[in-house]
């Protein structure tokens, strides 16, 4: 191992790295086998080389929080307008319909109530329920920095290794704990160590100081979280800047799930990432189709 003194803070990123050599529309991923390409591409579209994925898998640590007491009512709707959805095992049996286009991503990682350490995760899902259920990707938790850090990224290696096998994307979620900074050298770190334990996408959460270091600094597309429930127009700017920034895309919740109009919502969202429509556009569109369902 690399001795740990005299370490330099990294500084030359070179501008954005958004695309791969090979023609490859997904960053990382050109020497992928067929398969895995072919999963990730029910996730990023190939015009835009981004995803909107849609955010429901809360209950598996949270319960049924607000807008997911009844996901077959009013999550299940909304998963033709997304590219792709996240969810558990449980969550897609019991609630999405099995002709939904979507690319399925799976949660993977499980174990702790919101009541426990959330980073004492272990992996909870056999790869071969995986290929049944015909998943694009599998989502685990890492928590660099927290108390189980290591086991975290043994979980994610774990699961790399089975995605490997089966030609099935890993999407490693950086998880932060309450006392972690939540800066661009944090984000650098945890996303990085994601990266290079073999994730074909990380998951992350948008910071306005150095974001694109974030980006460039990760050899796989860097999604992000919506995290907590803002005004509309402030989770869309959020949205814009991350893809101005280099991410490939949002995988967003409660910001959609929670906001009075999901599906005008979802509209504004996708205009963002894909046609790259400013923030305050995109909140017009909002109004305009949440003004239409409110009359409907
Ligand atoms: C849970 C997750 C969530 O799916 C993620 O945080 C996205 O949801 P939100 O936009 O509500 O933050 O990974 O650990």
């Amino acid at each position: 191992m690399a001795d740990t003194d005299d370490l330099r803070e990294a500084r030359d990123f070179a501008g954005p790295r958004t695309t791969t050599a090979g023609g490859f529309h997904v960053k990382g991923a050109q020497a992928q086998d067929w398969g895995l390409q072919n999963r990730l591409s029910r996730i990023f579209r190939r015009d835009t080389g981004r995803t909107v994925m849609l955010a429901f898998d809360h209950g598996y640590f949270l319960g049924p929080m607000a807008g997911l007491e009844r996901l077959d009512a009013t999550i299940a709707p909304l998963v033709p307008d997304a590219d792709a959805i996240m969810m558990t095992r449980g969550a897609l049996r019991t609630s999405i319909p099995p002709h939904s286009e979507a690319g399925i991503v799976l949660r993977a990682s499980g174990g702790p109530s919101v009541l426990r350490d959330l980073s004492d995760e272990h992996l909870a899902l056999d790869i071969e329920d995986a290929v049944r259920l015909n998943a694009a990707a599998l989502a685990i938790q890492v928590f660099i920095g927290a108390e189980h850090e290591s086991r975290s990224v043994r979980n994610l290696a774990a699961l790399v290794d089975a995605g490997q096998r089966h030609g099935i994307a890993v999407l490693g979620v950086t998880a932060v704990g309450k006392d972690m900074v939540r800066d661009a050298r944090y984000f650098r770190l945890a996303t990085r160590i994601s990266a290079e334990m073999g994730a074909h996408v990380v998951k992350t959460y948008y910071v306005e100081q150095g974001f694109e270091t974030v980006t460039a600094g990760c050899p796989v597309p860097i999604i992000v979280a919506g995290g907590k429930k803002l005004p509309e127009l402030d989770a869309l700017t959020m949205a814009y800047r991350s893809i101005q920034e280099g991410a490939a895309g949002v995988d967003m919740g409660r910001n959609i799930f929670q906001s009075e109009h999901p599906a005008a919502m979802l509209a504004a969202v996708r205009a963002v990432v894909h046609d790259q429509v400013k923030p305050e556009e995109a909140y017009e569109l909002f109004r305009g189709l949440a003004a239409d369902s409110a009359s409907a």
